[in-house]
């Protein structure tokens, strides 16, 4: 099939990528290489670089190739970047979105996969997370995320596109970025690797639902199959870690005590995070194969020794 990955420079959009080329696909990357970098994307994959923003760039690339599916992966993906700047987030995450389903609609994409995160349930007190539960975000990139969500919905609703969302829990793994906020195990893996000291933001009892990239693009790309109904799937593993716990696996695989500086929680943070996977599972044909061990030492291994820009 003819697939366009916007968002395919990045960290799970490289991956995805990877994973479609490999299944025989043909690929283009649309990417405004804010956050991806070029070298991550697959050489067999066809790249053009643009903003989601920007319509004109979209009308050229869609004017010049027929997708079949589109995976939406280009997003602002920062909690703390977007509780300073609300408009920005919103932009690319609500506007920049519109502007793919737009054109998705007029020409004819068959379905289109969304990227969401575990960001739109907010705070969980108890159990875990599942698709039924009410959204009730507490950062407004988790705002902007749900709103994604819905505007997908009601593209398919109102205009028969077909759509999958994918609402991630914590993806990890290689290529993730670890010189901007990003995700914790890329940030505590470059600590480590560099001996500097790891930043915990809160006590550091805060959960989250930490799931391999390769797992998290397989499960994207089971979606793309159009047996699967439109809706809503957490892409997750069930299983809650706590940072404090992931500091000491970390440490014990670097076989280093690094210093641990503890500072208050960040705004827009959520405590408590874990997702039930079993629509997925089940509807999907899938599960996560990499168990948390062995994913993080081949991240941790990964970080050892790059080079930063
Ligand atoms: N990493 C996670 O743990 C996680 C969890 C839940 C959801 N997600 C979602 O998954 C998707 C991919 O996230 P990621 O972690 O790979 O982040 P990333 O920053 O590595 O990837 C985002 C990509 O989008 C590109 N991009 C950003 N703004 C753009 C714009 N305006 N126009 C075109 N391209 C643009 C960036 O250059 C980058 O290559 C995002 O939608 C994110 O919200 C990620």
């Amino acid at each position: 099939m003819n697939i366009l990955v916007t968002g395919g420079a990045g960290f799970i959009g490289s991956h995805l990528v990877d994973t479609l080329i490999e299944a025989g696909h043909d690929v283009t990357v649309f990417d405004n290489l804010n956050s991806g970098r070029k070298e991550y994307i697959h050489k067999e994959a066809r790249f053009c670089q643009g903003d989601i923003r920007d319509t004109e760039a979209l009308d050229r690339l869609f004017a010049g190739t027929v997708f079949d599916v589109v995976f939406h992966e280009a997003a602002q993906t920062q909690v703390s970047y977007s509780m300073l700047h609300p408009r920005e987030d919103a932009d690319v995450n609500v506007l920049g979105l519109i502007n793919v389903l737009e054109h998705c609609c007029r020409h004819d994409v068959k379905k289109i996969l969304l990227s969401s995160s575990a960001a739109v349930y907010g705070n969980q007190e108890t159990g875990l997370a599942d698709e039924t539960i009410p959204v009730q975000p507490q950062s407004f990139y988790g705002l902007t995320k749900a709103a994604g969500e819905a505007y997908a919905a009601l593209y398919y609703r109102m205009y028969g596109l077909p759509y999958a969302v994918l609402r991630y829990a914590n993806v990890y793994g290689e290529r993730q970025e670890s010189s901007r906020e990003a995700g914790v195990v890329s940030l505590f893996s470059r600590a480590l690797a560099s001996g500097t000291a790891m930043t915990i933001y809160g006590d550091g009892n805060q959960s989250r639902d930490f799931i391999y990239v390769k797992d998290a693009a397989a499960a994207s790309m089971a979606a793309m199959d159009a047996g699967v109904p439109s809706g809503i799937y957490n892409i997750s593993t069930k299983i809650e870690t706590t940072i404090n716990a992931l500091k000491e696996i970390l440490m014990y695989f670097a076989q280093i005590r690094s210093d641990v500086i503890y500072e208050d929680a960040r705004h827009g943070d959520i405590y408590r995070s874990v997702l039930d996977n079993g629509k997925a599972v089940q509807t999907l044909n899938w599960r996560p194969k990499t168990k948390l061990l062995p994913g993080l030492m081949t991240t941790f291994s990964y970080f050892l020794g790059r080079d930063e820009r």
